[in-house]
């Protein structure tokens, strides 16, 4: 819904906010300059200031942002993305920062140097999997109400030692609502009170019925500290992503979203995206949220210079002109005129959505002004 507040209206033909008042009383509206206007009044208004009015829709601007769908020709196979969920303490972080340092490429690198909010895995067997470390399930929740659905595959730990809790059941019914598969880590197994029969048990009071009971859901008993079992649990993961055969065209523009962002004292805006389809090159116009930006530079996981991230693949970049939002989506456009048509044009609806709230105003427009 869109909606104009008396100063910006008056801002966009270059008027005092007191001109555009006094016309509108002599229509007989009385307003302050905080007012939201509707389309018609405010299209009012501007005839009376002798200057044309073209509308703008929301479909005109974002138009041919979300792509062609991708022929079938076109897909191959990408790397499934895993989120991690699961109770306070139950070895989520553990469970992370475990699998990562199985990863061969980390060790050759000699460690992890640092940290962002999404990595690949390759055990060695030239398959990796991606995963997502915003593993709260605030986190996701925002992610999902935000429209990106990022989430190939839902890894649920469950400590063998503490069992299905309250924010295990909290996150079957996110990955449910997801419709997202779960495989299920019970975790903590080298601890000498770990029960695991009795977590699978557990989990069949929550519709998730395991292999040993006869249902579909893969589990695999773990030790995220003592390192047991790891390459099971990534090669379940796998077995799967096989299930869903998870493609992308790596051959076109990019779109991804955007992970986590952060304003960086010496590199500017940083932001980590995960490409989920086309190659996102250096040099690429990319609009994410209400920001935009030439990409300056991609680094991997591993802090490393990179020109370009195919699908499932997540890099840090620079070269946005503001911070966006975890969950918003990125898009490689075709010229900088471009994305500042969709920035301001989102930015402009996200101030008038906030006056919108901030004033109690009620306005339901679709249209814009330019
Ligand atoms: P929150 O982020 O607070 O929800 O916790 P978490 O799920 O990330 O758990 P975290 O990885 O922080 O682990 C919690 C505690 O359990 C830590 O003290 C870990 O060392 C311990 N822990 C995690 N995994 C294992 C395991 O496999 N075995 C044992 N014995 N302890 C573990
Ligand atoms: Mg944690």
């Amino acid at each position: 819904p869109e909606t104009i507040t008396v100063q910006d209206l008056a801002a966009r033909m270059a008027v005092r906010g007191a001109e555009v008042v006094k016309v509108l009383m002599k229509n007989g509206i009385l307003a302050t300059i905080n007012q939201m206007l509707d389309a018609d009044t405010a299209e009012l208004v501007v005839a009376e200031f002798g200057h044309k009015v073209k509308r703008v829709s929301e479909a005109d601007v974002e138009e041919g942002l979300e792509g062609a769908e991708d022929a079938p020709e076109s897909l191959v196979p990408r790397p499934p993305i895993v989120t991690v969920m699961g109770h306070v303490d139950h070895g989520k972080t553990s469970l992370l920062d475990a699998l990562r340092a199985t990863d061969v490429a980390a060790k050759e690198a000699g460690g992890i140097t640092q940290h962002i909010g999404a990595y690949q895995v390759d055990i060695g067997s030239g398959r990796p999997v991606t995963f997502i470390d915003t593993p709260g399930h605030a986190a996701f929740t925002a992610m999902r109400a935000r429209g990106a659905s990022v989430t190939d595959i839902v890894i649920l730990v469950v400590a063998a030692d503490d069992g299905v809790m309250p924010q295990t059941i909290e996150a079957i019914s996110h990955a449910k609502a997801a419709k997202v598969p779960i495989v299920v880590a019970i975790n903590k197994i080298d601890k000498p009170d770990a029960n695991p029969e009795r977590v699978k048990q557990e989990l069949l009071n929550h519709d998730v019925v395991l292999e040993d009971y006869g249902g579909d859901v893969l589990g695999v008993p773990v030790s995220a500290t003592k390192r047991i079992n790891l390459d099971k649990l990534i090669e379940a993961v796998q077995l799967q992503a096989e299930l869903l055969d998870l493609k992308a065209n790596p051959n076109r523009e990019a779109h991804g979203t955007i992970i986590e962002a952060k304003l960086d004292r010496g590199r500017g805006v940083v932001a980590t995206v995960l490409v989920q389809r086309g190659t996102l090159r250096v040099g690429d116009i990319v609009v994410a949220g209400s920001q935009w930006g030439r990409v300056r530079a991609l680094l991997n996981d591993r802090g490393q210079s990179v020109e370009e991230a195919g699908p499932a693949m997540p890099v840090e970049i620079l070269g946005l002109d503001g911070v966006p939002e975890p969950g918003d989506l990125l898009v490689a456009v075709e010229s900088e005129k471009r994305a500042r048509e969709i920035t301001e044009y989102r930015q402009r609806k996200r101030r008038d959505q906030a006056q919108v709230v901030a004033t109690g105003a009620r306005g339901s427009l679709e249209e814009m002004f330019s």
